[in-house]
């Protein structure tokens, strides 16, 4: 009874897991379970619709990506993430949820981050961007991300692909 218990928990989870190689060929694991990998995750990052939309921020050194970034002391990962989206994209949310997470295993260590979908109310102007040109809207994004030079290494591993699938599924917005 127990063995048979725990075999559906390992098929569960393989499942639901998905394990792949990143652009640097660093292994992620990316699951749509609620938080598998932390309940405290460090990093965030947060699929932005406006209108028809897709709203993302010109990184000065990655290229064009979704927001995101480093959760800060005192602060929730669900905080951050809005707190992101508001500085590299000046926009307010009308809503924002949880979608998955993913666990990066880098040379330097590991990154455990939250993805969101969030639905843009307004943007915003602001006097600074940080380390980001602001916000940038594409009406759709192009086929060939993973050699396009102008797109963040963040956007050309299966996270992406597996997460806007997942939105499509369930046509959240
Ligand atoms: P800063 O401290 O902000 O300068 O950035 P950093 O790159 O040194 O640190 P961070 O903790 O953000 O990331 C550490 C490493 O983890 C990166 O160099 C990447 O290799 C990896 N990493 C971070 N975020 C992601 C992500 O969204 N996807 C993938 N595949 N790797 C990531």
């Amino acid at each position: 009874m127990i063995m048979s218990r725990r075999c559906k928990l390992k098929d569960k989870e393989a499942v639901n897991m998905h394990v792949f190689k990143d652009f640097y060929s660093n292994e992620v694991k990316l699951s749509f379970e609620d938080h598998p990998f932390s309940s405290d995750p460090k990093h965030v990052w947060v699929i932005c619709k406006f209108k028809n939309q897709w709203l993302l921020t010109k990184h000065k050194e990655r290229g064009y990506e979704f927001p995101g970034g480093k959760v800060e002391i005192g602060e929730t990962a669900d905080e951050a993430a809005v707190r992101e989206v508001m500085e590299e994209t000046g926009a307010i949310l009308k809503k924002i949820d949880y979608l998955a997470q993913y666990y990066v295993v880098g040379k330097s260590g590991s990154v455990i981050k939250n993805v969101y979908l969030a639905e843009v109310d307004k943007l915003t102007d602001q006097p600074t961007y940080y380390e980001t040109e602001g916000p940038v809207l594409f009406n759709e994004l192009p086929d060939n991300l993973a050699e396009n030079i102008n797109f963040s290494f963040m956007m050309k591993d299966e996270v992406l692909f597996h997460c806007l699938n997942k939105i499509n599924e369930h046509k959240k917005i």
